[in-house]
């Protein structure tokens, strides 16, 4: 079958698909990229076919029919892979914004009712038309900077109906638009009014009445491990209990105080570990035993809660973890839909190199997803999801901060307006 889609001329041709196939790219696997220099990357419909230098394409393949998008020296890439989100809620937390300005810290703002509570009750306010909305809008957001996955958690509900009803929106709003969703299941956000001071029985009412619904319509199920929320023995239990029901596991831990959730997540097998921003040596090197785990950075939150601590995305490479980036989008600590932003202060404030920093909103992301066969590089059989940069070297990528480079988006061979 002819080429449907050539992308020519791309200056360089960010692959990721030179290194081992079976895990995420990590230290010196980075070495082994293909980044190729005046080259083309050819799609039938959804897929990619063929890719090699300029010298090599073979014009036989194309048709009256392809379409040619010429990328004029500039970079292409695989499409973003953003694998922490919390896309669906209503309303915004601004007026907090002058507290936190005022000193008070994001977990005194959850203790006094406001922070995540505050999204609850305004999202358990909202109609799933509204919902929708605004997760479409969300989306078209990210589009816009070249994101072509997202992953979408629930945790605005903590009740049985709202948290139903928040995958439901992320699943729908999948099928609404180009970009692909991967729900997952965060009702264990924080504890509900409903069960103060009862966080065990929340998770139980979880594990009882709420997550046999949810099979097949949430791939990975979400906790958010840390004071205030929940403790690393429940964590532990409830995210067992997740397993025996097939779901993946992710947590978030190590955000604000080191209290080991991480390498216990990794025990049980987590996908991810995410935040990270106190993890220790010692528990790095528990994830890194594993072998199964990413760990998600998210350099944007210790930024916009006024914290130094950043998650030390540097040592982690140094220690073979394979290390994704991500904004964390949500209301509270990460109101940024920019992954850019946050792959340049993955450099800035983690240590990362510019590839790592790529690596990690890509291909690594891909694998914090379980989904690195079909998406994050750009290799024949994987899905064309591809975008063309305005930047002619990706060294320029982290350097224009807070820019958007992105100048076509093309999800599973389709271009798109921006
Ligand atoms: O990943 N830390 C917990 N959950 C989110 C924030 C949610 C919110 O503040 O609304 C996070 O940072
Ligand atoms: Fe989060």
């Amino acid at each position: 079958m002819p080429y449907t889609l050539l992308i020519r001329n791309c200056g360089q041709l960010l692959t990721l698909s030179g290194g081992p196939t079976h895990r995420p790219l990590t230290g010196p696997d980075l070495a082994s990229w293909l980044i190729l220099e005046n080259a083309f990357v050819a799609c039938e419909n959804e897929r990619i076919v063929a890719l090699g230098l300029m010298a090599e394409l073979d014009e036989s393949q194309i048709t009256p029919a392809t379409q040619i998008v010429d990328a004029q020296g500039k970079v292409v890439m695989p499409g973003l892979v953003e694998c922490h989100t919390h896309l669906v809620f209503a309303g915004n937390r601004a007026h907090e914004f002058q507290r936190k300005l005022q000193g008070e810290s994001y977990l005194d703002i959850l203790a006094s009712g406001g922070g995540i509570l505050s999204t609850v009750r305004a999202t358990r306010a909202a109609s799933e038309a509204e919902l929708l909305d605004n997760a479409l809008r969300h989306l078209r957001d990210f589009r816009r900077y070249g994101v072509t996955t997202v992953e979408a958690k629930s945790g605005y509900g903590l009740d049985r109906e709202t948290e139903l009803r928040l995958v439901r929106v992320a699943r729908q709003a999948g099928r609404q638009q180009p970009v692909r969703v991967v729900p997952t299941f965060l009702g264990a956000h924080v504890v509900p009014p409903e069960y103060k001071g009862r966080p065990a029985d929340y998770l139980d009412f979880l594990a009882a009445e709420v997550l046999p619904a949810l099979r097949g319509e949430a791939e990975f199920v979400d906790i958010f491990c840390e004071q205030g929320a929940f403790s690393v023995e429940d964590s532990r239990r409830y995210l067992q209990q997740a397993r025996e029901l097939g779901f993946g596991l992710k947590i978030h831990a190590e955000q604000l105080h080191d209290l080991g959730g991480s390498a216990m997540a990794a025990e049980l097998g987590a996908v991810s570990v995410d935040h990270c921003d106190y993890l220790n040596a010692e528990d790095a090197a528990t994830i890194a035993a594993g072998g199964q785990t990413v760990v998600v950075l998210l350099p944007l939150v210790p930024l916009f809660l006024r914290q130094e601590t950043y998650a030390p995305g540097r040592q982690l490479i140094e220690q073979g973890l394979p290390v994704a980036i991500s904004t964390d989008f949500n209301p509270g600590s990460c109101p940024s839909k920019n992954l850019w932003l946050a792959l340049s202060v993955a450099c800035l404030k983690m240590g990362l190199t510019p590839l790592e920093a790529i690596a990690g909103v890509t291909l690594n992301a891909a694998w914090a997803l379980n989904r690195a066969t079909e998406i994050g590089s750009i290799a024949v059989g994987k899905r064309a999801d591809i975008l063309v940069l305005d930047v002619p070297d990706y060294q320029q990528i982290p350097y224009w901060l807070g820019e958007n480079p992105v100048r076509e988006v093309i999800i599973g061979g389709v271009t798109s307006a921006l």
